[in-house]
């Protein structure tokens, strides 16, 4: 497919391009900053500028192209990653101008322009454990999909209006529009430093649920969902199958989340942000379990 790739220069996006690209896709990135990755062409622009982002739209994915007399031609899906991607890195009004209307120019563009698949970044931070203020428990575990969100900081709001957008536009115009809720994001190089510390001090991830997704596995789930049509809207977590520290739930559950009820019974390494829908609805098969990394 031709894929317009919103922020494929960062850190999630690099890989997820890489990924899409040695898979055959043919991936331009959008981005303020270039990638330099072989064989994509690097658009440079911002996605909180609504011409820009039309004009996006409908473009060559490199010169190649333009030897098709035809034209520049409409991408056949859009990914879009582009985003302040964390709490406290940008003031909390900015944080939230760019997301939302970053991801609202995506979404109107592209279906307003005929595309007929658009898969945006959403976040774990949407289940309000992650970026709240205070020790917060969840409501219930595992974290799935039909839990009601409810961040309480900006840039989880963000991400939660995106999905709502999402899901209006997909009403509007009928075409396939999944949010991935993306959970920490781990590069191949980031195994060595931040797992082993993880071994006797677990509680660094617990405002993550433990959970995490390899860059590369990331590079996956897009895949499957550029290739799975037909779902209209969609919101799938996409992590790894297992929590990222080696202590089983068993002993997690009652040290560090003693209140919290489960809605089902949870295998020892089990991730308690879920993956099943991943699993069962896209055909996800995890292929770097952080255990054939670290010791
Ligand atoms: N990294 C994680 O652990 C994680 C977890 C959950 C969700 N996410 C989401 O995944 C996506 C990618 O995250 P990341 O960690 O790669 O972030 P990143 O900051 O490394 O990459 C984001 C990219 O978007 C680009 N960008 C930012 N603002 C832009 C604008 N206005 N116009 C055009 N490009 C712009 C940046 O230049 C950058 O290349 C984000 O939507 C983020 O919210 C990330």
């Amino acid at each position: 497919m031709r894929v317009l790739f919103t922020g494929g220069s960062g850190k999630a996006g690099k890989h997820v391009v890489a990924y899409l690209a040695a898979a055959g896709h043919r991936v331009l990135n959008f981005d303020r900053v270039g990638l330099g990755h072989p064989g994509v062409h690097d658009l440079l622009g911002d996605i909180t500028d609504a011409g820009q982002v039309y004009s996006a739209m409908r473009t060559h994915a490199g010169y190649d192209e333009m030897e098709n007399p035809a034209g520049a031609q409409l991408f056949d899906a859009v990914v879009h990653f582009a985003a302040v991607p964390r709490h406290g890195m940008m003031p909390d009004t900015e944080t939230y101008r760019v997301n939302v209307m970053g991801t609202y120019n995506v979404l109107e563009a592209a279906l307003k322009m005929g595309i007929r698949k658009v898969i945006i970044a959403s976040s774990e931070t949407t289940y309000g454990v992650c970026f709240s203020d205070g020790i917060v428990d969840p409501k219930v575990l595992p974290l799935e999909e039909d839990y009601d969100i409810d961040p309480m900081d900006s840039y989880g709001m963000s991400k939660k209006v995106n999905e709502v957008t999402a899901r209006s536009f997909q009403r509007r115009f009928g075409a396939d529009v999944y949010a991935l809720r993306i959970g920490n994001v781990i590069e191949p190089h980031e195994y060595a430093t931040v797992f082993p510390p993880l071994a006797t001090d677990p509680g660094q991830r617990r405002r993550i649920t433990f959970s995490y997704i390899d860059a590369r596995d990331l590079g996956q789930i897009v895949d499957l969902c550029l290739k799975n049509d037909g779902l209209g809207f969609q919101v799938f977590n996409a992590v790894n199958d297992t929590n990222s520290v080696p202590q089983p739930n068993s002993e997690l559950l009652p040290r560090f989340f003693p209140n919290v009820p489960l809605s089902r019974p949870v295998s020892e390494e089990e991730s308690l942000l879920s993956n099943r829908k991943i699993r069962e609805v896209l055909g996800f098969k995890e292929a770097h379990n952080w255990r054939k990394y670290v010791r």
